[in-house]
C-alpha cells in the first residue's frame, strides 16, 4: 500500500487507523487536583468520533507541585487512574488511539510562581518569563527520572495506548538539553551526551516499568531558535540518541509555534521556515537520517500539502492542534471527500480564562 495521510501506521503495539495526530492541547479545564471535567471528557470524544489516528492529550503533570499553567491534567497519584480509564474506554470504541502527555514544566510559566518549587537545571533566567528556579541537585534529577516512570506506568494502566515526553517547548527537559539553560558542571551538563542524560535516563526508567512492546514516544524541538542556544545539528544528534535510548517515535516541533506563521520565510539553522508546516524541512532531514517514525507539528492544515510532504520525505504522521480547536471534525470532513485545508488562521486568539477554545469560529464549551 502506497503512503497516505489516510493509511494505517504502527508503532510497537499501537496501531492508529490513519497518520493525522492531534498534538498535545492543554484544554485549561481540568480543577485545581488535575482531576479532568466533564467538559474536557466530552472534548476528547468529539475527537475520537471524528476519526482522528492518535489523540493526545493536553500536557498532564507529574508531580503535584508543579503545573506551568492553570487547569492541566494530573498525572502524579493513582488516584487518576479510574478517570483515565473511563476516558480511554470510552475513546477506543471509536477506533482512535490515544496517548497522554507527561510534562514537568519549570521556568517557562508565569502562573502562581511564588507558592511553588519550581526546578531548574541551573540558575538561568527563562527568556520570557525571567524567572529564576532552583538548581536541581543530583537527588532532585534522580526523584525527577522516578516521577516520570511512575507517571507513565500509571498511563499505560489507564488504558492509554502510548505515552508521550514533554521534551520540547523550553521546558524542563529541553532545558537540559539547551546550551543556554544548561551550565551544569556535573555528569547532567556541559556537552551534549551529558546534556542528554537526564532523557536518557528517563526513557530507561519508563521502560522497565511499561515493558518492551509498549510505546514511549517524545515531543523535541528542532532547534531552540535562538543565538546560544539548542541547534538543528544538536537536536538531530539528540534524536539519534533517543533511537539508542529506545524511543519508539519522536514527534518534532519547534519553539516558537505560536509565532512561526508570522516567520514563515525566514532561514535559521540552514532550513526554512515554512507556511504550510513550519518545522518540516527540519523534520524530514531527522526522519531520513533515523530507522523510528517522525511526526511533525506546526502550520499543518491542507492534506494535499501533507501528502506531497509524505511523498518526499520519511516522515510517518502529521501533527495538528488548533486545526482541531476550530474544526474537531476536520479529519471525518477531509474523509468523506471535503479535502479543502481546515479554516484555522493560526492567529492564536484560542487562550481563555475560560478555557481553550477558538474564539474565532467556535462558542466556548459549555
Ligand atoms: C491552546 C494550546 C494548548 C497547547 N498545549 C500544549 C501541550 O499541552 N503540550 C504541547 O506539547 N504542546 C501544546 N501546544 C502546542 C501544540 O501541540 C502545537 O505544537 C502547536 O500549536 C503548533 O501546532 P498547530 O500549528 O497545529 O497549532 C498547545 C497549543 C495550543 C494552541
Ligand atoms: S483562535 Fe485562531 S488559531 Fe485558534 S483555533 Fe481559532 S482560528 Fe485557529
Amino acid at each position: 500500500m502506497s503512503r497516505s495521510i489516510f493509511t494505517p501506521v504502527q508503532i510497537k503495539s499501537m496501531v492508529c487507523p490513519n497518520r493525522i495526530l492531534r498534538s498535545a492541547t492543554w484544554e485549561a479545564l481540568s480543577d485545581k487536583d488535575g482531576f479532568m471535567s466533564k467538559k474536557q471528557f466530552d472534548i476528547y470524544c468529539e475527537l475520537a468520533e471524528n476519526n482522528i489516528g492518535l489523540i493526545c492529550t493536553g500536557y498532564a503533570r507529574i508531580s503535584r507541585d508543579e503545573y506551568p499553567n492553570a487547569g492541566m491534567m494530573g498525572i502524579y497519584d493513582d488516584c487518576f487512574i479510574p478517570q483515565y480509564k473511563e476516558l480511554t474506554d470510552k475513546v477506543h470504541t471509536f477506533g482512535s488511539s490515544v496517548m497522554m502527555q507527561i510534562a514537568y514544566g519549570g521556568t517557562k510559566t508565569t502562573y502562581e510562581t511564588d507558592n511553588r518549587v519550581i526546578f531548574a537545571p541551573s540558575d538561568v533566567p527563562e527568556k520570557s518569563t525571567g524567572l529564576v528556579g532552583i538548581t536541581m541537585t543530583v537527588l532532585d534529577i534522580k526523584d525527577m527520572i522516578e516521577k516520570y516512570a511512575s507517571a507513565a506506568e500509571r498511563v499505560k494502566k489507564s488504558g492509554f495506548d502510548a505515552v508521550e515526553i514533554h521534551g520540547g517547548h523550553s521546558y524542563l527537559l529541553n532545558q537540559f538539553l539547551s546550551p543556554y539553560y544548561n551550565n551544569r558542571a556535573d555528569e547532567y551538563g556541559g556537552n551534549l551526551e551529558n546534556r542528554y542524560r537526564i532523557v536518557d535516563e528517563i526513557i530507561k526508567a519508563i521502560r522497565q516499568r511499561v515493558g518492551e512492546e509498549y510505546p514511549i514516544l517524545i515531543k523535541v524541538t528542532c532547534s531552540d531558535f535562538f543565538e546560544n542556544g539548542l541547534t538543528f545539528n544538536e537536536s538531530l544528534s539528540i534524536c539519534r540518541m533517543l533511537v539508542q535510548s529506545g524511543i519508539d517515535a519522536i514527534e518534532v516541533s519547534g519553539n516558537i509555534h505560536g509565532k512561526a506563521q508570522k516567520m514563515a520565510g525566514q532561514e535559521f539553522d540552514g532550513h526554512k521556515i515554512l507556511k504550510g508546516g513550519y518545522f518540516y524541512e527540519y523534520a524530514k532531514e531527522i526522519a531520513d537520517a533515523i530507522s523510528i517514525p517522525v511526526y511533525v507539528t506546526g502550520g499543518f492544515s491542507d492534506p494535499a500539502l501533507m501528502e506531497k510532504y509524505m511523498g518526499e520525505s520519511a516522515i510517518a504522521g502529521f501533527g495538528m492542534s488548533r486545526p482541531f480547536l476550530c474544526e474537531p471534525n476536520l479529519v471525518s470532513r477531509w474523509m468523506a471527500g471535503d479535502l479543502s485545508a481546515s479554516k484555522c488562521l493560526h492567529c492564536s486568539r484560542c487562550r481563555t480564562p475560560k478555557g481553550n477554545y477558538c474564539t474565532v469560529f467556535r462558542k466556548p464549551v459549555v
